[in-house]
């Protein structure tokens, strides 16, 4: 295990990302004891000229429920914000990043007491437009500079680009100035628990190993639901879409671990190549195998341009082009402003060759993982129904995680993500060869949508979407079962 001083700075210190998500993820782990009080100093960098008080008090809503929380979260809250720094300064001169180092390298000093390394985690909580000129003052001024080992890495979250011509040249900026093995892109669905389980229940359980192909599975839908709009983020939402801000990343690393090959083992490069090669198999994507949708009232927001032709919804059929899944549709489906939050993966097997129940059938088996929220895995299963006569019932096998596993904390997807850059694993992290592949998926399809060629059918906010995205769903072959809906238990 490695040791010695750890700098962690969060790079665009008083916005929504790093508010939201980074620093209550940094406090979780500080309170797991990951963090320790005596190797870890926390900076927070950006324009706005406030002292470090300030900033603590910004972020202490963020941290915790005022109401509910206890004298033990209180005292560690106030201890955590004491190892917090502020430095302000512009994303694209020297003068703020020189200061930076002095911050960093004067704590590392007075920590190190010359045992152990130095390591620095810069967290580009920013827009991508000021990354390369970050990426830039960051290797000119503040790179690790210990004798002793360490390192300097760099953690980034999307939109890496817009198209493929445009990510690969961020790629190529960043990379210039950093090794691949030094930049941790996030995809924050990478690092929720039913996500990271895919591997374990495809490669750990011989009853699904012989099922897991195009002989036994009709079709696969992967969906994301929300029940809210773009409430406040407009501006950036209209620029991307739900398939650049969904789709292109979030549903399509799922679909990796669904498809892929099992890797030759559970190292990081073994595991993304399989990755790789499941994106470079994904045919072009068929104008009439997708549909895609804007909610009502979605360009009432004054930043959304009047005419905005920004689909908020999209329904498409991806096709896999090789051995394992000739044949089968995978369904992506994405909506912002629906009747529901959601976001769950459903493997529909084929149905039975001569059934002799059929005509009283009500679906076919369907394994269902529940990404969020009651986080499950269930297998829907036809049984005999409980009775004297010989009819059957549509029912499930459930592995309900609040159930089984009362009293486990699932550790929210940053957080887990962020220990994983410290400790150097970045098998849930995409490389450079994966984001293009992703991107070779979807540019022509999007060039289309911001050309105009292809227009998004308007559906009502708190509603399925639109009724075109069922049609396609059935033209895929899901079949609806009737009749049954599986209910989370009830602790
Ligand atoms: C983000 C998107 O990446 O994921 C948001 O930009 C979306 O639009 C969010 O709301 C969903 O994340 P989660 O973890 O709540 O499903």
């Amino acid at each position: 295990l490695e040791t010695g001083c750890l700098s962690v700075i969060v790079l665009g210190a008083s916005g929504d990302l790093a508010k939201k998500k980074t620093f209550p993820a940094l406090f979780n782990l500080y309170r797991q004891g990951f963090l320790p009080s005596d190797e870890v100093h926390i900076f927070g960098y950006a324009r706005t000229k406030i002292s470090d008080d300030e900033l603590r008090s910004r972020l202490h809503g963020y941290l915790v429920d005022e109401k509910s929380s206890s004298p033990q979260q209180s005292e560690d809250l106030s201890k955590f914000l004491q190892l917090i720094k502020y430095v302000s300064g512009s994303y694209d001169t020297e003068e703020g990043f020189k200061r930076l180092d002095e911050e960093i390298s004067q704590h590392e000093l007075s920590k190190n007491s010359n045992e152990g390394s130095s390591r620095r985690l810069f967290y580009l909580a920013l827009p991508p437009s000021v990354y390369p000129s970050v990426c830039r003052m960051i290797w000119n001024c503040c790179m690790n500079k210990s004798d002793l080992g360490g390192w300097t890495r760099i953690v980034v979250e999307k939109p890496f680009g817009k198209d493929l011509e445009s990510a690969e040249n961020l790629s190529a900026q960043i990379g210039e100035l950093f090794d691949e093995p030094q930049i941790y892109r996030i995809d924050h669905y990478l690092g929720k628990e039913l996500v990271q389980n895919m591997l374990v229940l495809r490669f750990a359980n011989r009853l699904f190993v012989p099922l897991w192909n195009r002989d036994n599975i009709d079709n696969v839908q992967i969906v994301f639901r929300e029940d809210f709009g773009t409430e406040g983020r407009g501006g950036y939402f209209d620029e991307y879409g739900i398939i650049r801000d969904i789709i292109q990343n979030h549903l399509l690393q799922v679909l990796c671990l669904i498809a892929m090959e099992k890797p030759i083992s559970l190292k990081p490069e073994h595991i993304r190549d399989e990755k790789v090669k499941v994106l470079q198999s994904v045919l072009p994507i068929k104008d009439d195998e997708v549909v895609l949708g804007q909610y009502e009232g979605y360009r009432d927001d004054p930043t959304v341009p009047d005419l905005s032709n920004t689909p908020t919804f999209a329904n498409m059929i991806l096709r896999i082009h090789n051995e394992r899944w000739e044949g089968v549709p995978f369904i992506l489906k994405a909506g912002k402003a629906l009747n529901s939050r959601k976001a769950e993966i459903r493997i529909q097997f084929k149905d039975v060759p001569g059934d002799i129940f059929k005509c009283k059938k009500q679906g076919r088996n369907e394994l269902v993982i529940r990404l969020q929220p009651s986080e499950a895995i269930y297998m829907k299963l036809t049984v005999k129904q409980p009775g004297l006569d010989m009819s059957t019932v549509q029912s499930e096998l459930d592995l309900s995680y609040g159930q089984r596993y009362q009293g486990v904390t699932i550790p929210e997807a940053y957080e887990r993500l962020i220990l994983d850059t410290i400790r150097g694993d970045q098998q849930h992290f995409v490389r450079r060869d994966e984001l293009k592949a992703a991107w070779e998926i979807f540019t022509p399809l999007l060039h289309r949508i911001d050309d105009g060629e292809m227009k998004p059918i308007p559906y009502k906010s708190g509603s399925r979407g639109p009724a075109e995205a069922d049609e396609l769903l059935a033209k895929a072959g899901y079949l609806q079962t009737h009749g049954y809906i599986w209910i989370p238990p009830t602790l």
